[in-house]
């Protein structure tokens, strides 16, 4: 138990570029997104989706992430336009996490759903971590772009959450640096 309470206060992500192959095999993933099908869910409304891209299918998320980019700013140069190509082939595998919202739910406010999603993300994370992979959450403008989400089959209404890219550590990082408790906690007494 102890153990596993420090797992999670070491927990760290690692950046894209320092995941490499293996990724997550088929069953591996299916345990990372049942890790995410047990986030908090207020009126049981599952509202999420994840979306597996892997293989030649992030060439293609790169292209797509360029078009993106051309539409919003039609003057940005090349090689920018080349790092948004190469920006999904960093890692091996890449899983999309969307919100899928209910609009005026009675109960589920939708900021709500997108927590859920949220916290569907960061047990992802977890399981990931748990099975020996490093990962990170990545959005951007291309996260929010409607563009990205049409070509990914993501409804205009619904929320990407963002991109967990996934992979196995090139190298250990040093335990990370946390903000003082202090900072961030207090007690209220009325
Ligand atoms: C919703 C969300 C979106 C994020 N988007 C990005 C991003 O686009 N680019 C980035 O460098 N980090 C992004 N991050 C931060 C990284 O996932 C990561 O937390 C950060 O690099 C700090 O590393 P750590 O998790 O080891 O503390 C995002 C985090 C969250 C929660």
């Amino acid at each position: 138990m102890i153990e596993m309470l420090s797992e999670l206060q070491q927990r760290q992500s690692t950046p894209a570029n320092l995941l490499d192959e293996p990724a997550p095999c088929d069953d591996q993933i299916a345990e990372i997104v049942k890790a995410g099908l047990a986030a908090p869910d207020h009126a049981h409304l599952r509202p999420w989706r994840f979306i597996v891209i892997r293989g030649d299918a992030r060439q293609k998320l790169g292209d797509i992430f360029v078009e993106a980019t051309v539409r919003r700013e039609p003057d940005m140069p090349d090689e920018k336009l080349e790092k948004q190509r190469l920006k999904p082939t960093r890692s091996p595998l890449i899983i999309a996490v969307v919100a899928t919202i209910t609009e005026d739910h009675p109960k589920t406010p939708v900021v709500e759903q997108i927590l859920s999603a949220g916290a569907a993300m960061q047990l992802m994370q977890l399981a990931a971590t748990a099975l020996g992979f490093g990962s990170i959450w990545l959005t951007g403008p291309n996260a929010a772009d409607n563009h990205v989400k049409s070509a990914l089959g993501i409804d205009a209404g619904d929320e990407l959450v963002g991109f967990l890219y996934i992979g196995t550590p090139r190298n250990k990082k040093p335990q990370p640096d946390r903000a003082p408790l202090s900072e961030h906690l207090s007690d209220w007494s009325g």
